[in-house]
């Protein structure tokens, strides 16, 4: 499954997240403690900006409705009816990498 860079791990702090076009879906990557997570960016409900929202430890909180997702599953940590993509990430030296497929 092929994998496409990024960005460095220097350009997302801990605990913070940045959105990317990887092939042609628009990911959001978090950092959670130095390890590094991808989920899609858009919030099922209704499209709310994931890499945007509040983030404690590895739970992030919709911007728009408060959706709350596990970034390291993609499953929703409260209800559990509806989740996000998640995709395999590799860092190689200071570089990550996406895949371009997501977790099946
Ligand atoms: S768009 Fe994310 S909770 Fe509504």
């Amino acid at each position: 499954m092929p994998f496409i860079d990024v960005t460095s791990t220097s350009a997302i702090a801990p605990g913070t997240a940045k959105a990317f076009v990887v092939g042609d879906r628009e990911v959001a990557v978090f950092n959670v403690d130095g390890a590094f997570y991808a989920i899609e960016n858009s919030c099922p409900h209704q499209g709310g900006p994931l890499a945007e929202g509040f983030i404690d430890g590895k739970v992030v909180t919709c911007p728009w409705h408060a959706w709350c997702f596990d970034v390291t599953s993609g499953t929703m940590t409260l209800g559990g009816f509806t989740h996000v993509e998640s995709y395999d990430v590799q860092v190689a030296g200071s570089t990550i990498s996406v895949s371009t497929e997501p977790r099946s």
